[in-house]
């Protein structure tokens, strides 16, 4: 199976190195010009937080140009959510009649995006409990282990599916197939909506968000209003207890640095608008407030346009 990951971010950099050992040809895509030619030189370097070892991943190839890459028969989607529907536009090439496109981006709205390119029988979707780091051009840090969940939009079991579950497994990243999709984004989105813009703002790694009892509170509340968001909407999510499962997320992922915390310090967009923002759009159309996520939003909006930890004037 010829793979195409499209974002050769921390996330597409760690995915395509592990799946490069399932006897894959994995090839990424990204408009960095440094992060494509180091990972052509060296491949990729991706180090354990945990144990602070690192593995060298040689046989990847990059590109930025997608004709290069040429069409894929799996197609994984890992630019910013804020990015999807522009990636799959200008990289049309990497789509043939065959190709499935699967999403594992954070927030809400990756499928839409796709969409608006593609037929939806050729999207698969799910979520990663992953955790990495982007180190520099070719260097990756692998921040915690967590499940990948993918399934078809419909919820049916396919031969596809099986046979993209059954590669990722080869390649060790663990991966289960779920028949609701929609709720696997809720309840990753939920995940999200909890650490990443509580982690953005105060610029801890995610266990520590567990450490003081402000930011757990904080995070608690953050999730439970999107729980009351997605169970006025009818979602069904899969997560009995989502509060808990980010604490535990938290913890799996501890020495991570969020992408929202590493978006704010490389001074880049962040994808506050898909996830807390995405409460607050949701959760209005339901005639649901969501004060805590308001000021989550407010408060990475204001750190996107100003920085973060840079004197202000007159000081
Ligand atoms: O966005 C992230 O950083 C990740 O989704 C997660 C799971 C919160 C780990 O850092």
């Amino acid at each position: 199976m010829k793979i195409v990951i499209i974002g050769a971010g921390a996330m597409g950099s760690l995915y395509g190195a592990k799946l490069s050992t399932a006897e894959a040809p994995v090839y990424l895509l990204d408009v960095w010009p440094e992060q494509v030619r180091a990972i052509n030189e060296g491949g990729i370097t991706v180090e354990d937080a945990a144990s602070g070892a690192a593995e060298a991943y040689p046989k990847i190839r990059a590109f930025s140009d997608a004709a290069e890459a040429g069409e894929a028969d799996l197609a994984i989607v890992f630019v910013k959510s804020t990015l999807t529907a522009r990636a799959v536009r200008e990289n049309r090439a990497v789509f043939g009649e065959h190709t499935t496109v699967l999403t594992l981006q954070n927030g809400l709205g990756n499928v839409e995006g796709i969409a608006e390119t593609l037929p939806r029988g050729r999207i698969i979707a799910g979520t990663t409990a992953q955790g990495a780091t982007l180190l520099g051009p070719g260097r990756v840090r692998h921040g915690g282990k967590g499940k990948t969940v993918i399934g078809e939009l419909d919820g049916s079991v396919t031969e596809r599916i099986k046979a993209v579950a059954d590669l990722f497994n080869r390649a060790g990243l663990e991966t289960e197939i779920s028949a609701n999709v929609e709720g696997l984004i809720w309840d990753k989105l939920l995940v999200n909506v909890g650490i990443n813009a509580l982690t953005a703002i105060t610029g801890v790694p995610n266990g520590e968000l567990l450490l003081h009892e402000e930011l757990a509170e904080l995070l608690a509340a953050a999730v439970a209003e999107g729980e009351q968001v997605a169970g006025a909407k009818g979602v069904k999510l899969n997560i009995p207890d989502p509060v808990s499962h980010t604490r535990e997320v938290c913890a799996a992922t501890g020495k991570n640095r969020s992408s929202m915390l590493q978006d704010i310090l490389a001074g880049r967009p962040t994808e506050i608008d898909r996830i807390n923002g995405a409460i607050l759009r949701e959760g209005a159309a339901v005639g649901i407030a969501a004060p805590v996520n308001a000021v989550l939003h407010k408060l990475v909006t204001f750190l996107e346009k100003n920085g973060a930890g840079k004197p202000r004037r007159g000081m």
